[in-house]
């Protein structure tokens, strides 16, 4: 028996202490196997270390069956569902004496697996992105062919208000009729801003100052902050380096970021109303633009709905804001997210790439 051999292992025969000590200095696990009964002979320090708390890993059978194993064109990948990690196998017959073993070699691939599968995650969101410029295409074409239909629709309900009006009822008639009008005025509103966000442009990305982006977007919301006694500080870091995007995407974010917490502060006390707007280098090197309002927050409930087209709790909202701002972010290779804030209100938070460095 050699050292590195679990005391649950049938007894050794002289060779195996020497096989044992051979398969110590191996770097990665290793194991032979009797193929008359397939019980484990001699394993190395490391594979006990990977599989020994794994059941049956005494036995050839039993091992490759606690295993998640994936066949593949030259071997089995496998994963140990104990540890998570995976491994590469590899089964080659072992001369020793009289005797041939089944020599087991498994060599830990979990790094090659994780970046697999991050490069998986980034083609998915690729594809993810490819497929929503053409959803984005399709509904410019189809908000085209729907706004003509609807003007006409809301046309001849007002012709047909009229009318009932001059008759003088009957008055479900004029209700009906005015209910018809605000839901097709409520489509063409969503049409409307569909179309605003697939202009038929081609995005282009380059090199942009967050600073000119929000002084763009604060001079457009002038009038409604004053409007509201509502303060907006903006609180760039001094040397915030430029963005690699699309200038008007980005107004667009902000602009509906901004109107949102405009929007969440309509109810509080005129003296707490103070929007800010930080920027800043985030440790992943990347802009970060946060935008804080001290409005009432979302509830738990809330919070995971945001981003889902038409979710909102506006009287007069489409609820489609928050879910453009996160495909263009995405688009951007960039992230959207809310988090509270502390003292009360939200953060609604987007990164974007440093324009150095790139094309
Ligand atoms: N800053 C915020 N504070 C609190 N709630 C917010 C905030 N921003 C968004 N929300 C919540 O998320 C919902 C969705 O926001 P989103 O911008 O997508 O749509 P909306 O503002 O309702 O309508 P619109 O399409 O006109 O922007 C809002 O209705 C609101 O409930
Ligand atoms: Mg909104």
């Amino acid at each position: 028996m050699t050292p590195a051999v679990d005391a649950a292992l049938p007894p050794a025969v002289p060779a195996d202490a020497a096989l044992g000590a051979t398969l110590d200095a191996i770097p990665f696990a290793c194991a032979a196997y009797s193929p008359v009964d397939g019980a484990l002979r001699v394993a190395n320090r490391r594979f006990l270390d990977a599989f020994a708390a794994l059941p049956g890993h005494d036995r050839r059978d039993r091992l490759l069956a606690a295993l998640d194993v994936a066949a593949t064109d030259d071997g089995r990948e496998a994963r140990a569902p104990h540890s998570g990690h995976w491994y590469a196998l590899h089964w080659r017959p072992l001369p020793l004496g009289d005797a041939t073993l089944d020599l087991l070699t498994a060599v830990d691939i979990s790094e090659r697996m994780q970046a697999l599968d991050s490069h998986k995650h980034r083609q998915d969101k690729l594809l993810f992105t490819s497929r929503l410029m053409s959803v984005g295409e399709m509904a410019a074409t189809l908000a085209h062919e729907l706004n003509q239909p609807l003007a006409a629709i809301v046309n001849y309900l007002n012709g047909s208000l009229r009318l009932v009006g001059q008759a003088g009822g009957p008055v479900q008639v004029e209700r009906a009729l005015l209910a018809a009008r605000t839901q097709a005025e409520h489509a063409a509103a969503v049409i409307a801003r569909v179309r605003e966000f697939v202009r038929a442009r081609e995005p282009r990305r380059d090199a942009q100052e967050m600073a000119a982006i929000a002084d763009t977007v604060l001079e457009l919301l002038r009038l409604e902050a004053e409007r509201q006694q509502l303060r907006i500080d903006l609180a760039l870091a001094r040397d915030l380096p430029a963005v690699h995007a699309d200038r008007v995407m980005v107004e667009q974010v902000l602009l509906n970021l901004v109107k949102n917490g405009i929007e969440a502060m309509r109810e509080v006390p005129a003296a707490q109303r103070e929007l800010r707007i930080e920027g800043r280098v985030n440790l992943d090197g990347e802009v970060e633009v946060r935008v804080l309002d001290r409005g009432g927050g979302l509830s738990a409930a809330q919070s995971e709905q945001l981003f889902s087209p038409f979710f909102t709790t506006k009287a007069d909202g489409l609820g489609i804001g928050l879910a453009i701002c996160r495909s263009i972010i995405e688009y951007h290779e960039g992230r959207l997210f809310f988090e509270p804030r502390p003292g009360g209100g939200s953060a609604f938070c987007f990164t974007l790439p440093r324009a150095h460095g790139r094309a």
